[in-house]
């Protein structure tokens, strides 16, 4: 008989997601008039802006015709795509980053667990707890550590803990990690991190050989022009970090799907016997033999996002969910909720009231209010007692969610 992955079953039970979904559709198979309201998942509501429609409509049209159809595209993305993330996204904020180093994909999500093909089985690895959960099943997964303690922690991970006590800012650890997961502006909490902050990351990482994964899926919603965009902002960074970008939320493309991925020519790791290889080698070898590439139209769409057109409409959508993550952080503060992040980012990180477990409080709040958001425990253990309220929906939906919940729970 075929033999399986052992890793897998090492995992929880479910992915955090689908998880959530499948208790809401319990509930609303018990309750079928209960008007749900869902600030779980992070998925944008607003329709994808006109440039990237636009653009995508006249892609089709490209291949309704022989002259202009296209079959396989670049692995690694279109040029003209690629040219524009490097000098929009990148060389415009001093980023010495070139269009080769960029490479076009389906998701930040899938990138982040991917890019562990290139690396070894016998790093060490940091994350943050809480954390987004795919850094950790991925690792899970590829093997990269042992089985769960009491708590839910996998042996073989460190985890650097954050809480209200450092500002959800991970201290630096004192001891030697390879590899780092980093994002910032945070999901799940929304904290953001200051180029004083993500320096002292890079210091660390070059002092100790380490490389960062620097999940910057959010950075769209920085406001603060203190606030770095990109790790690459900060000096040396091209030496130790790889960046994960998205389309998904500045954008609206969740379920359209075109990310990028950073890996900068110049960064290296250790092959076992001893040689330093160039990670940019191996994640273009990676790609070319199990990606084919973005689909011709969803590049095109994306391309939109950087004409004067794209950049207004984007920055109107961006505008219009962290007016949202306002309207949340004030309406649950008011109603005496403990409330983090939602500045600078679209998620709101709140205390559970009366101490209520993560899960409780989800089951108590969909009950009650049929509201559903996410329970800061499926981040991680340091997440229990918190929970993530995401500003990703409609205003009306928002407003009519803070309404239930006042309500619900006065201050
Ligand atoms: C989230 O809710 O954490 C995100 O939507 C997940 C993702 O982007 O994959």
């Amino acid at each position: 008989m075929a033999t399986i992955n052992d890793n897998y079953l090492k995992l929880k039970a479910g992915y955090l997601f689908p998880e959530i979904a499948r208790r809401v559709n319990t509930f609303v198979e018990g309750n079928p008039e209960a008007k749900i309201i869902k600030l779980g998942i992070g998925d944008v509501t607003e329709p994808l802006p006109e440039a990237c429609r636009t653009a995508m409509i006249k892609a089709v049209e490209d291949m309704g015709d022989r002259s202009t159809f296209k079959g396989y595209g670049p692995e690694q993305g279109y040029g003209w795509l690629r040219e524009k993330i490097a000098a929009q996204d990148f060389q415009a904020r001093g980023c010495d980053i070139d269009a080769s180093e960029i490479f076009v994909s389906d998701g930040a999500k899938c990138d982040t667990g991917n890019i562990l093909d290139i690396f070894g089985k016998n790093n060490k690895i940091a994350v943050t707890d809480p954390v987004y959960p795919v850094y950790v099943d991925t690792n899970v997964m590829a093997g990269h550590t042992g089985e769960t303690n009491d708590k839910g922690e996998y042996n073989g991970l460190v985890y650097l803990p954050i809480s209200a006590d450092n500002n959800f800012i991970a201290d630096i650890p004192r001891e030697k990690v390879d590899l780092i997961y980093l994002c910032f502006p945070n999901n799940p909490t929304g904290a953001t991190a200051t180029k004083a902050y993500l320096k002292a990351w890079v210091d660390y990482a070059k002092a100790n050989d380490s490389i960062i994964f620097f999940d910057a899926a959010y950075e769209a919603f920085i406001t603060d022009d203190s606030l770095p965009h990109s790790i690459y902002e900060i000096e040396g960074a091209k030496d130790c970090a790889i960046e994960f970008r998205s389309f998904s939320k500045n954008a609206g493309f969740t379920g359209t799907r075109c990310a990028f991925t950073v890996v900068p020519k110049q960064l290296t790791a250790k092959a076992s016997d001893g040689s330093e290889v160039e990670l940019w080698k191996l994640w273009n070898r990676r790609q070319s033999t199990k990606f084919n590439g973005v689909s011709y139209v969803v590049q095109r769409g994306a391309e939109a996002v950087y004409s004067e057109a794209g950049k207004a409409q984007i920055k109107a959508l961006v505008d219009f969910y962290l007016e949202n993550a306002q309207i949340i952080c004030d309406k649950l503060t008011s109603a005496g909720f403990e409330v983090y992040g939602g500045v600078n980012a679209p998620y709101i990180w709140l205390k559970t009231p009366h101490n209520l477990s993560s899960w409780d409080f989800f089951d108590k709040l969909l009950q009650t209010t049929n509201v559903v958001g996410t329970p800061g425990s499926g981040f991680g253990a340091a997440g229990e007692g918190y929970f993530r309220i995401s500003a990703f929906n409609s205003r009306e939906n928002v407003e009519e969610a803070m309404k239930r919940i006042t309500e619900q729970f006065k201050a």
